[in-house]
């Protein structure tokens, strides 16, 4: 079984209700590849349209992935609600970011996620704003040409005064937080990525350097390095400075953590 908060194989279990108080932030990791030959179980749990969305994609690995991640979604946050996976209805901004629906937005949950390679990160708070990336690093491709097309000039010099075996491993950090940030604000790629500026410092818990035109609006959000594992980088950006993060990789194993007898088994699909 998997640690809580770090999905590793379908035979995971979670704890029912789950906790989430009011200053904590709390991501999950789920292994998307693990878990995506079961299929035709997370299937049961989605919605029509998410059928009908899965049934689009080309390749079946990037069917089953997208499948696996929504069932996921519900099933945490099914976790954090009491309630049934597949009962649960969201609705989207006209910028396509999910939230719950009319029936459970008054619970104030609030979530976000990301997709790459064969994982996912999820990000979950109480009425707070908030946006997540991850991504794999890759190193076949020319970063100092993306970087000049989507990265500010403040970025850029960051990433020019780096040596070169650095600029890789820098240029997803600095992705990721230029991601985190505009999926936090939901804004998506309508808000133009050189009219802020993030930090490329490993570790930065404080990456908004910049916003412009209104340099408050950077005051009003927390962005900062989460850890993915190996071979990923993540961001998590989140509204106001009063909260903790609570990750899977700080999570004890469930033996140590002593689950209590509310605990679901995710074999009840
Ligand atoms: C759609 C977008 C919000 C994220 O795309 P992405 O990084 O390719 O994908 P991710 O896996 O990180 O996130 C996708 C998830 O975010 C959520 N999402 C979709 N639109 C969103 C939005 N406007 N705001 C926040 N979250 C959104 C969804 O849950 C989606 O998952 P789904 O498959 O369950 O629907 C948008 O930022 C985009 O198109 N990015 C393209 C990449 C790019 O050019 N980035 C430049 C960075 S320097």
């Amino acid at each position: 079984m998997g640690e809580p908060r770090n999905i590793k194989n379908s035979a995971f279990k979670i704890e029912t209700p789950l906790a989430l108080p009011d200053d904590e932030v709390q991501v999950w990791r789920v292994d998307l590849e693990s878990l995506r030959a079961d299929e035709a179980r997370w299937q049961k749990v989605l919605s029509p349209d998410e059928t009908s969305r899965a049934s689009r994609f080309h390749f079946a690995v990037d069917r089953q992935r997208f499948v696996a991640a929504r069932a996921l979604l519900r099933t945490i946050l099914g976790g954090y609600l009491t309630t049934e996976p597949k009962d649960l209805t969201f609705a989207y901004s006209k910028r396509d970011k999910p939230f719950l629906g009319p029936a459970y937005a008054d619970r104030g949950i609030t979530f976000n996620l990301s997709h790459s390679g064969g994982i996912a990160l999820y990000a979950f708070a109480r009425g707070r704003e908030l946006g997540i990336d991850v991504e794999q690093v890759r190193r076949d491709f020319d970063v100092e040409a993306i970087a000049r097309r989507f990265f500010s000039a403040h970025e850029q010099e960051q990433l020019a005064d780096l040596p070169a075996t650095e600029r890789i491993e820098a240029f997803f950090r600095c992705w990721t937080r230029k991601e985190a940030y505009i999926k936090a604000t939901g804004d998506g790629l309508s808000l133009p990525l050189t009219q802020f500026d993030v930090s490329l410092a490993e570790g930065s818990t404080d990456a908004l350097v910049e916003t412009r035109p209104d340099s408050a609006e950077a005051k009003h959000w927390l962005l900062r390095e989460v850890p993915a594992g190996t071979g990923y980088v993540a961001a998590l950006c989140v509204r106001g400075q009063d909260w903790n993060l609570s990750d899977w990789s700080a999570m004890r194993s469930s033996a140590e953590a002593g689950l209590s007898g509310g605990e679901r088994s995710a074999d009840r699909f």
